[in-house]
């Protein structure tokens, strides 16, 4: 090339590139908050205007959940935490999963017959693991925030003690348990002060929760698992008929894990190693399905091969899965494109596979009441935080004089042992109870990069969890925006039972009946066929935020299932 032609090359190169789409911008525009909850998404925003980071902002988000969702989750529960560290580009799972104490063996929630007890593994003092979430706060304060955590919960400790109204969920939540937490002296104390059981519009104050929390503020760890709360957790659990003791609670720590990462089409995913069991589930099912067009495929076909690909997945779930300190788990076979490539090639593109040529043994999935909440700051750094207690109110059990609601996580363990299945006894070993053994979790706290954006998403639903992260995906790989994905009808698959579970618009009548010719078993929508289970048959409260890079915008998409979400934004210079 002529020196001219390189000159007109020089000059042309910049116009082309003014013309051309916006490069990527280097930082968001602002912070993105997005929660279950409208007093917990304001507190992260207002620790943010503070000039605190995407880490500060989650300490606050999440204690004020743990003050107006004890429904979902709590200081005596557990969380797994995902976060993008914007200065180093590292992304850390934080596991703040509760720990089975050392007297829960297994024995200890048989009934006389040797059948599980749900009075044991769901309700009261032996269903209670050792809670993980105080800790968390404290070391991802400690190690990644700019506050101190005096300054992130404070919002959580005003709350606690002035209180915040009861809405419609807590109240139908409360009924449907007050049964089991009326039992404790402790619990009653909260839930019915001066005799009288809350109910909706009610101020629900807890200033017993406030004083913990005022004591986790000013001494981190020792706040909680030393000193005055533990010896008040301790004692109400052993006066309940359970057995904790105080090593228990001082040895508790937090554990800092390698996320997983694999590609989807132009994406980057980043999402929960075990002992969730979501990340694994979750490559696996979009490594199944990596080489589709799904966009382009008529519905019922689109929806036929998902499925197949949830089947496959949720079928090996049960095999390997468990806490990885205890049990080895073949993680890089099971996230091998190879191996997926293997799970496709069993798919008949035509044709259900019915669940039981699988062979398997089933155990039990986790449950439904959790939460979770999604942030990036103005550096870029991110949160995907998904946090339990488990079942409703978790084991209904509030240690005197603490304001903490114990978990009920024990019941995610397989905590009958035996049934060997076809492959030897893997399912329920791999996620046996042992003392200090974490339980096995859907919790899929995620993250989705790709050069034009940016996302954080998550969701609680136990088992269905990982499906709905799984559409919430394949919603941003469609082109969806964080509204829509979170609004997205969802359906699910997790092999046994062998039928695909749907929300009312989820899969048209038309797809519907294609996919019944198939063989597929549908658990069909109220208005789609007389008796089904009526309106409130939908799921999941899925919080997510976006930056999208091209545009240099933030959004955030809150489920709109749940009316008190709520997802904000906030320019920042
Ligand atoms: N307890 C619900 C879960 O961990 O998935």
């Amino acid at each position: 090339m002529n020196r001219i032609a390189w000159l007109l090359l020089a000059f042309l190169l910049p116009l082309a590139a003014a013309a051309g789409p916006a490069a990527p911008a280097a930082h968001p525009p602002g912070a993105a908050v997005a929660s279950a909850h409208h007093l917990a998404t304001e507190a992260g925003i207002e620790v943010l205007r503070q000039g605190g980071n995407a880490f500060d902002a989650a300490v606050a988000v999440s204690g004020v959940l743990s003050v107006v969702e004890p429904i979902s989750s709590g200081l005596g529960g557990g969380g797994m935490w995902l976060l993008h560290d914007a200065k180093s580009g590292r992304d850390v799972f934080v596991d703040g999963r509760e720990t089975a104490p050392a007297a829960a063996t297994p024995d200890k929630f048989l009934d006389a017959k040797g059948n599980l007890d749900p009075q044991r593994s769901q309700n009261g003092p032996w269903s209670a693991g050792i809670p993980g979430l105080p800790a968390l706060l404290v070391h991802v304060a400690e190690k990644y925030g700019r506050l101190p955590l005096k300054q992130s919960l404070a919002s959580a400790i005003r709350i606690a003690r002035e209180g915040f109204p009861v809405y419609a969920r807590m109240a139908h939540g409360y009924a449907l348990k007050r049964q089991v937490m009326d039992r404790y002296p402790g619990t009653r104390a909260v839930f019915s002060p001066n005799g009288k059981p809350i109910r909706e519009g009610d101020i629900f104050r807890q200033p017993d929760l406030a004083a913990t929390l005022e004591r986790l503020a000013a001494q981190g760890f020792d706040g909680f698992y030393r000193g005055t709360t533990a010896k008040r957790l301790v004692a109400g659990v052993n006066a309940a008929g359970g057995q904790w003791t105080l090593d228990e609670l001082a040895g508790y720590r937090v554990k800092e894990r390698e996320p997983i990462h694999f590609r989807y089409h132009d994406w980057t995913i980043t999402t929960a190693p075990p002992p969730s069991s979501g990340g694994i589930a979750l490559a696996q099912m979009l490594q199944i399905l990596a080489p589709y067009d799904l966009k382009a495929m008529p519905e019922a076909e689109r929806v036929h091969m998902v499925v197949e690909s949830m089947r496959r997945a949720f079928r090996d779930r049960t095999f390997y899965l468990g806490d990885p300190d205890f049990v080895k788990i073949p993680q890089r076979l099971l996230l091998s494109p190879d191996y997926a490539a293997g799970l496709r090639a069993g798919i008949d593109p035509d044709k259900a596979t019915p669940s039981d040529l699988l062979s398997g043994q089933p155990t039990p999935l986790e449950d439904e009441e959790t939460t979770h909440f999604s942030i990036i700051d103005a550096d870029g750094n991110r949160v995907a935080a998904t946090q339990t207690v488990n079942l409703l109110f978790g084991s209904g059990l509030i240690p005197p004089g603490t304001g903490v609601l114990l978990n009920d996580e024990m019941d995610d363990f397989a905590l009958k042992p035996g049934t060997p299945n076809a492959f030897g006894v893997m399912g329920f070993e791999a996620n046996a109870p042992k003392p200090g053994k974490r339980m096995l979790s859907s919790m899929t706290p995620t993250f989705m990069e790709s050069r034009d954006k940016v996302v954080a998403l998550g969701t609680p639903g136990g088992s269905r969890i990982i499906t709905m992260v799984l559409l919430g995906i394949l919603g941003y790989d469609a082109g969806l925006q964080a509204p829509q994905v979170a609004a997205l009808p969802r359906y699910h698959h997790q092999w046994l039972p062998d039928v695909i579970d749907a929300e009312p618009g989820a899969i048209s009548t038309q797809a519907a009946q294609a996919l019944q010719a198939m063989g597929h078993r549908i658990e069909l929508p109220p208005d789609e066929a007389a008796g089904g289970r009526g309106s409130s048959h939908v799921w999941g409260n899925l919080q997510t935020v976006e930056w999208d890079r091209r545009a240099n915008v933030l959004r955030g998409g809150t489920d709109p299932r749940n009316p008190q979400g709520k997802a904000a934004v906030l320019a920042q210079p």
